[in-house]
């Protein structure tokens, strides 16, 4: 196990925990275990969210998309993207040096993927990084990912702008990849983001909120949104030709999905 050192748990290793990965410290596993007490839906909404991002960038590397910029990354292991679009370059971006720095021991030998430290909050230092620069040819298409990260972004800071500065560099035929907690119309998809919320909040260091559809809808301006749109993580383009959505299944509450297309 890397990165034993670290005694506070971080959201990539309580992410690393939930799914099977070999990442995580004793911190990580306790803030994990606890939420799982608290929220048992927790491990099975972490699958589906890591899943949509398999989906989704299989997806975008099938459209010809061969480099990808992923904020808010967490660890490249357990199926992240250079493992499941293969041949494509790939820049991970966490602001947790900690995470950085384990990621970079991993990818120490695979010259087609780094990770950088970076804040989502500030684009321009992540647009103009040197490894940015060198790995990724913004003169080509890039498949900007965003995925389970702008829900730690305050209204203040301006989510969509932010989103926006993100997608002004990239050519046309870049696609953007989103995932989100969102806040369900009815009371228990209410009550179930209520739980999760505060388990996160509880459990690592970050303020989570949800947003309605609507508004995140809106951070796909000046893109195309592809198909099926902007729905639960689960129900975007399964693979499994005999996958039909589960309406008492509650985890598919909590994430929605969606990918656009850049101009
Ligand atoms: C919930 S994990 C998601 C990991 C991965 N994207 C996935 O969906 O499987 C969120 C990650 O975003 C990172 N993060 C949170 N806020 C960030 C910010 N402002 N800038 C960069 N990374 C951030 C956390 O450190 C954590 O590793």
């Amino acid at each position: 196990m890397l990165g034993e050192e670290r005694t506070t748990a971080t959201a990539a290793g309580v992410y690393d925990w939930f799914l099977g990965g070999r990442h995580h410290v004793a911190a990580d596993r306790e803030a994990a275990i606890d939420s799982q007490r608290s929220f048992p839906l927790a491990s099975r909404v972490v699958k589906y969210n890591r899943e949509f991002l398999r989906r989704a960038v299989r997806y975008v590397a099938g459209a010809g998309v061969r480099q990808f910029l992923d904020i808010g990354s967490g660890y490249p292991t357990v199926g992240n993207v250079h493992e499941v679009a293969p041949g494509s370059r790939v820049v991970y971006v966490d602001y947790e040096q900690d995470t950085v720095d384990v990621s970079r021991r991993i990818l120490a030998d695979n010259p087609d993927a780094t990770s950088i430290h970076g804040d989502l909050r500030e684009p321009d230092g992540i647009l103009s990084h040197p490894e940015v620069r060198e790995l990724l040819d913004f003169g080509q298409p890039v498949g900007l990912l965003l995925i389970a990260v702008l829900h730690f972004v305050p209204e203040e800071l301006g989510p969509a702008r932010l989103v926006r500065r993100y997608l002004e560099p990239l050519a046309p035929g870049s696609h953007l990849v989103i995932s989100h907690g969102t806040s369900p119309a009815d009371e228990r998809g209410r009550r179930i983001q209520d739980e999760w919320r505060q388990v996160y909040n509880h459990t690592v260091a970050e303020t989570y909120r949800n947003r309605p559809v609507d508004q995140l809808t809106s951070f796909f301006a000046g893109t195309t949104l592809l198909p099926p749109g902007l729905v639960p993580a689960p129900d975007w383009r399964p693979e499994d030709p005999a996958y039909v959505p589960d309406p008492e299944d509650e985890s598919r509450q909590v994430i929605v999905g969606g990918v656009g297309v850049v101009g």
